[in-house]
């Protein structure tokens, strides 16, 4: 290998640009050419590349997004487009590509890998939804981005004696959900992974109402109901008034936090130092505090991220 490429793709997460620097500089050190793909595989597959160097990363490792940008590029799952992303890669003579990003980007590394191309994958989004890691790059930081929000929601909504149903990112995983619901004390926390129904849940806000409660708070993962449907119903159910606030993309961005930074430059590290002892085809992970890899391939097809139930059962023990 002689030269390296680093792409971030599929939804941005704060750390994405402490893992670029990380992987220019190790690779620089090691005496790599470095060179960054901009928006994704989109960005490969039109030939839209830059040469790296040292300076080209200063000052990103504070900044949320990413400096080389990302799309999401359904296209890449036909095999001839690939194919052509491969062309364009020997075209600038890069040998081994290094992808930050979610399950979607983990998915194009994966198939690259099939067709013989030298990939890393690095755990980038907000989800933490990736199997074979126990934090992906991002979380820690949405994380600290919704307990704000909720934080402030809750000042509100004792003020006013009011009920705030609360939709956070995840699509499907219910991790920042559980999280921020044990950081944020509420009394409810409605994820894909258990199942829940609306009576038992209104009844339990009812319950937290009567025992003297001056407010209630319920956190919903996204892609489980509508909030502003269920506000309305608790509203006429309680006869307290209820808001429904979405966090949205507020959770994406942002000044990554150092746990996130420390994350994101490790993985960055690592993926050139596997590259530099011969080792593709492989995604990176941490867990009990250490750096792991396995092989990409295995990973999506065989291991999965395992839902942690006992995360849900203090958020509801607690509320
Ligand atoms: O994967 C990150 C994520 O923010 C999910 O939590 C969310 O479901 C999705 O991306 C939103 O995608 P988009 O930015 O394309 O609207």
């Amino acid at each position: 290998i002689k030269k390296i490429g680093v792409l971030t793709s599929g939804g941005d997460s704060p750390g994405m640009n402490a893992a670029i620097r990380a992987v220019v500089r190790t690779g620089l050190d090691l005496g790599y050419q470095v060179c960054g793909v901009r928006d994704g595989y989109l960005g490969l597959h039109e030939g839209n590349i830059i040469e790296l160097n040292r300076t080209s990363v200063s000052d990103i490792l504070n900044r949320g997004g990413t400096f080389l940008g990302t799309a999401r590029f359904p296209a890449f799952k036909i095999e001839s487009v690939r194919a052509e992303c491969i062309e364009v890669m020997k075209d600038h003579g890069i040998d081994a590509l290094v992808v930050i990003g979610g399950d979607g980007s983990y998915m194009g590394a994966k198939l690259l890998s099939e067709m013989g191309y030298p990939c890393i994958g690095l755990p980038g989004t907000i989800d933490n939804d990736i199997a074979g890691t126990y934090t992906t790059i991002g979380f820690d930081t949405a994380l600290d981005t919704a307990v704000n929000c909720i934080d402030r929601l809750r000042d509100t909504c004792s003020s006013h004696k009011r009920i705030a149903v609360v939709e956070v990112m995840g699509r499907h995983c219910g991790d920042l959900a559980m999280s921020a619901a044990i950081a944020c004390g509420v009394e409810a926390v409605l994820v894909p992974e258990k199942p829940w129904d609306k009576e038992t849940v209104y009844h339990q806000i009812e319950e937290g109402i009567a025992g003297g409660k001056r407010h209630a708070i319920i956190v919903v993962c996204e892609n489980q109901t509508d909030v502003h449907q269920m506000a309305s119903e608790l509203e006429a159910r309680t006869g307290l008034e209820t808001r429904a606030t979405v966090l949205g993309h507020i959770q994406r961005g942002g000044t990554p936090s150092a746990a996130d930074r420390v994350l994101a430059s490790r993985m960055g590290a690592y993926a050139v130092q596997l590259l530099h002892q011969g080792q593709s085809g492989r995604c990176i992970g941490i867990m009990r505090g250490a750096l792991v890899h396995y092989d990409i391939i295995e990973c999506l097809n065989t291991m999965k991220h395992q839902f942690r139930s006992e995360m849900y059962d203090l958020a509801y023990a607690l509320r």
